[in-house]
């Protein structure tokens, strides 16, 4: 009951700030995120006649990446506003004025691929798949937000086909003590500040700050990993672990 009030105020928080979450992000990453995220496109490494599941998806900016790959993208998400804002972007890059403006070599941001992406109002702790279906599984900036972090990772395993792939994208936790002091300043300070400003939302950028401080960061969501089975995992840090990319394979025999 505790957990389920827990999930609605937060698809509540989503639902307020999804209008202003791209442009919060652009800003308070300095436009980074979208590097981070073709990273975890290319460790997912999925192509045509495969399939790709991004968990926690928001507005879509993973899926729309991992569908330019020719894979079949499955987007989930429980905050329907954000899911809204996905389902448009697959119209504005997929409006006829822009199809025809396509031009294989020079790809603007208006003629991505979408015909293969598909999104669907869900929980990630609760999927409605079969066991083995996913090729590759995504989560950006998802799994500190999903109530049950051990329950997601497991249901992720779930409907990860063996020999497949498990990306996660987060806030990382700094390992340099005073990097790590000077990180968690800024995100308690300025983070809250800037989505104030941009969001109307103090509240919402504020609790990044809360929910890392109750995320066990990547060297322990690592061995999470290595407790389900996961094998050649690995972390990648990036600026020192602020931000971070844990990574996992599936094993084609459970031990
Ligand atoms: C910070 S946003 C990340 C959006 C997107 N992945 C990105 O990287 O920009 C986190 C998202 O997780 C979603 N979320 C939280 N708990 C969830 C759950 N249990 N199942 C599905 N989505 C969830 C929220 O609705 C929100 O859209």
């Amino acid at each position: 009951m505790a957990n389920q009030s827990k999930q609605s105020d937060l698809e509540q928080m989503f639902n307020r700030i999804a209008r202003h979450y791209d442009l919060a992000n652009d800003l308070q990453s300095l436009f980074l995120h979208r590097y981070w995220k073709k990273k975890v496109k290319s460790l997912a490494a999925v192509s045509s006649n495969q399939y790709a599941l991004d968990i926690c998806c928001g507005t879509g900016d993973i899926a729309f990446e991992l569908a330019q790959t020719d894979a079949t993208v499955v987007g989930i998400d429980l905050s329907l506003p954000m899911l809204e804002i996905a389902q448009f972007r697959i119209q504005e890059y997929d409006f006829p004025i822009n199809r025809r403006s396509t031009n294989s070599n020079n790809q603007s941001k208006l003629n991505k691929k979408t015909e293969n992406v598909f999104f669907i109002k869900s929980d990630g702790l609760n999927l409605p798949f079969k066991d083995n279906t996913f090729d590759a599984i995504t989560i950006g900036y998802g799994l500190r937000n999903i109530i049950d972090y051990v329950k997601a990772l497991a249901e992720m395993f779930r409907v990860l086909k063996p020999g497949g792939r498990i990306v996660i994208l987060e806030f990382g936790k700094p390992p340099n003590k005073l990097w790590n002091k000077i990180y968690f300043f800024h995100l308690k300070k300025i983070v809250p500040l800037l989505g104030k400003l941009i969001a109307k939302d103090w509240g919402a950028y504020f609790y990044i700050y809360e929910s890392l401080l109750k995320y066990p960061g990547q060297f322990i969501v690592d061995k999470r990993l290595k407790d389900l089975g996961g094998i050649n995992t690995k972390i990648i840090n990036i600026m020192g672990g602020a931000m971070t990319i844990n990574y996992c394979e599936k094993p084609f025999k459970n031990k």
